[in-house]
């Protein structure tokens, strides 16, 4: 298995391009079994996420025509097959974003449970209850969901918890349904915007995303689907405190400051410089980092896919500062490391106390989930001296050559075997 091994204790200086959004093409690829024929995607950022997406849709009969300089073309006119394996959908959660597409476009799906993972429980219950309250006959066998309906109505469905793939799914299903269907309490991140812009382009009719009002009118079909993804804004965070924390001034080009709003007022008020301009931002950390509290909600809120980045970068701020975690139940998994680093953590349930420390220090340590394992790498970047980083095919999942990119900022890093 593969390890990084980082040199840490050197700002980091340069410029870092930021790759297409992993959660944005992960629903627009489940988007192309609504349509028949050639779609076209570009900017797909090369991830394990998207390879283990693609592996999935060719199993259901989806053709890759090509797929080489982040342009990928994929043909659904023989995805005829309903069923999503265990093992595909097992390794990757995002894989049940493609029963609401089988099930309004074939009439019929069996899509494996994701099960728990290490961030929580995870459940799909409102993607389920939804698809139910659209007619579809839904039930549980060996760990399959089972969907059939004739053709899907249009409803009017409140989401209990704001779930991402949740009103993805649903939003999906319902372009396909007889009438009209109004989605309350949807998310509003910009993957999930955008997947309804991708998807009118196609035909679609979807008004209010963007907003927690979604509706949509179901059309009889959809034309393939041909679109860019935009840059990922959890990978363009991620960055902007790899300056802070190291002390350095990168300028973060291709990326969408508008998107990145919530981490840029937070590293604001730790007294981290951020300008932006166009498609670019500047982060500089010249002042000493001051301890802030963060709360993680739903977009537009603080985003619980930068917390744990942002509380490596909080164990070296002078102060206090209060992290709480509102969106999942259990990701704290990087606090045991960063503290095995000489981070001054205490947690209680949904809350960690972090007491700023003057240094961490390096050490091995192993990465748990895909964001955790980031704000490891931010932490040895930070850290003088050797840290090895094993289980790094969590990184892979979602971040595009993280060891290329950090090295032309002049990181010492480098992957072993
Ligand atoms: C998506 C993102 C993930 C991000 C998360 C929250 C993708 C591929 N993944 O995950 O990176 O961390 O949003 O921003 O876009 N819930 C239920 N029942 C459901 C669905 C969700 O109780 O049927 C709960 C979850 O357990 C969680 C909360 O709702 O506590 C939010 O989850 P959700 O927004 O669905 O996360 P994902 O869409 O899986």
């Amino acid at each position: 298995m593969d390890k990084i091994v980082i040199d840490g204790g050197r700002p980091l200086e340069g410029t870092v391009k930021i790759s297409g959004a992993k959660n944005a093409v992960l629903p627009v690829l489940t988007a192309m079994l609504l349509t028949r024929g050639r779609n076209v995607i570009e900017g797909v950022p090369n991830v394990r996420d998207v390879t283990t997406m693609i592996k999935l849709l060719k199993d259901l009969g989806a053709e890759v025509e090509s797929y080489r300089d982040e342009k990928i073309i994929l043909d659904t006119s023989r995805a005829n097959n309903p069923e999503a394996p265990y093992d595909l959908v097992s390794t990757m959660r995002a894989s049940c974003l493609v029963l609401g597409p089988l099930l309004a476009k074939l009439g019929r799906a069996k899509v494996s449970l994701p099960g728990g993972c290490a961030i929580g429980a995870r459940p799909i219950d409102l993607h389920v209850k939804g698809l139910e309250a659209m007619g579809a006959k839904i039930f549980l066998r060996q760990g399959y969901v089972h969907a059939t309906a004739d053709r899907l109505r249009g409803v009017q469905f409140y989401f209990d918890t704001v779930s991402v793939t949740g009103t993805a799914n649903l939003m999906m299903a319902a372009t396909l349904a007889e009438g009209k269907t109004v989605l309350e309490n949807a998310a509003k991140e910009p993957e999930v915007a955008f997947l309804a812009d991708v998807l009118n382009h196609a035909g679609a009719k979807i008004d209010g995303h963007g907003t927690d009002t979604i509706t949509i009118h179901g059309v009889s079909s959809l034309q393939p689907i041909e679109c860019r993804i935009f840059p990922d804004r959890i990978e363009t965070g991620t960055y902007m405190i790899a300056a802070a924390i190291t002390r350095g001034e990168v300028l973060i080009e291709n990326c969408v400051p508008q998107h990145v709003e919530a981490i840029t007022l937070k590293l604001q008020e730790a007294q981290v410089d951020v300008e932006a301009r166009g498609t670019s931002l500047r982060v500089r950390a010249r002042h000493p980092l001051l301890a802030v509290n963060a709360s993680t909600h739903p977009h537009p809120g603080f985003p619980t896919d930068i917390q744990a980045q942002f509380m490596a970068l909080m164990t070296l701020a002078r102060g206090r500062s209060i992290i709480t975690e509102t969106v999942f139940e259990n990701r704290f998994m990087h606090v045991a490391e960063l503290k095995r680093m000489g981070a001054d953590i205490a947690l209680n349930g949904h809350t960690a106390v972090i007491r700023g420390v003057q240094k961490l220090s390096n050490a091995p340590l192993m990465a748990t989930d895909l964001r955790a394992s980031a704000s490891l790498v931010l932490a040895a970047l930070a850290a003088k001296g050797k840290s090895i980083i094993s289980r790094v095919y969590h990184i892979d999942r979602g971040y595009v050559s993280m060891e290329k990119k950090l090295s032309s900022l002049g990181a010492q890093i480098k992957r072993a075997k």
